[in-house]
């Protein structure tokens, strides 16, 4: 298959799920379990909904590995990957906010070749197939350019677990007064489909899992963004940055300083 047909079926996939979450969220859905934190949670519909999409996966290509926040890594015999958060942004889904979506990446010889953001509730499908753009719908996507640090609006998250969070805010603290402005939607693939929208200049975050950007990550650089960790390390599991050429490094050279295994 072509990554243009692994993006059609993984499209298919992420419409279904997503229709299927939006038909049966109850009005207040019930933590079913938390995970590394208090207030990590997991409800039963992200676990439905990652049962839905390997099910699929599974009837259109047998062979595949599937990686899933849900259910872990499973094993294929040589062909694609596919790399899925059922939900992203479960802590909006819980409460009723609307920045919530499904997230599919396929990875071909380890490398993310489509990618799929449904965010259902805001009826927003943002997709990429590598070398053939970035979309909204029907709508190509470019990111924002030529913003300087001191005007660029900046996503962040903050990753579960108290430790974490502090350091977090140390870090906020610096960043604050250097940007225009901070934004926290709740979700990382929607963070990184805001970059390729050109609703924020950029995005960072320490600590994501690699299904948290493996698909908005491939939406943000069709798009024209850099996504790399410090140093140009992978994004994965080191701090993800976010943005243009120009504003990449300006960002890079802000946070490389504060980051905690700075030496
Ligand atoms: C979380 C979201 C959030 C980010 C966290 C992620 P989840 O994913 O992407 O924005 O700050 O680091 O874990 O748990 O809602 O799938
Ligand atoms: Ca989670
Ligand atoms: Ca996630
Ligand atoms: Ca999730």
């Amino acid at each position: 298959m072509t990554a243009g047909e692994l993006l059609a079926l993984a499209t298919d996939i992420a419409r279904e799920a997503g229709e299927m979450l939006l038909a049966k969220r109850p009005a207040r859905p019930e933590v079913l379990a938390t995970k590394s934190s208090p207030t990590d949670v997991v409800t039963a519909l992200d676990k439905a909904a990652e049962e839905l999409i390997r099910a699929r996966i599974g009837q259109a290509r047998p062979g595949d590995a599937v990686l899933g926040e849900e259910g872990g890594d499973t094993p294929g015999e040589g062909g694609a990957r596919w790399i899925v958060d059922p939900i992203d942004g479960t802590v909006n889904f819980l409460y009723g906010l609307p920045d919530w979506a499904v997230s599919i990446g396929v990875e071909v010889d380890g490398e993310i070749v489509a990618g799929v953001v449904n965010n259902i509730p805001r009826g927003q499908l943002f997709s990429a197939a590598k070398g053939e753009g970035a979309w909204l719908d029907g709508e190509r996507l470019w990111c924002n350019t030529g913003v300087p640090l001191d005007r660029a609006l900046v996503a962040t998250g903050f990753g579960y677990g108290a430790d974490r969070r502090r350091v977090q805010a140390e870090v906020l603290a610096q960043v604050m007064p250097r940007i225009r402005d901070i934004r926290r939607s709740g979700s990382c693939a929607i963070d990184l489909c805001s970059v390729a929208a050109g609703r924020v200049d950029a995005y960072f975050e320490r600590g994501t899992n690699y299904w948290d950007h493996a698909a908005g990550g491939l939406i943000a650089a069709e798009a024209g963004a850099r996504i790399d960790g410090l140093y140009g390390r992978p994004v994965h599991p080191d701090l993800v940055m976010c943005a243009a050429p120009g504003l990449f490094e300006e960002l890079h050279d802000l946070l490389a300083p504060l980051d905690p295994d700075h030496d």
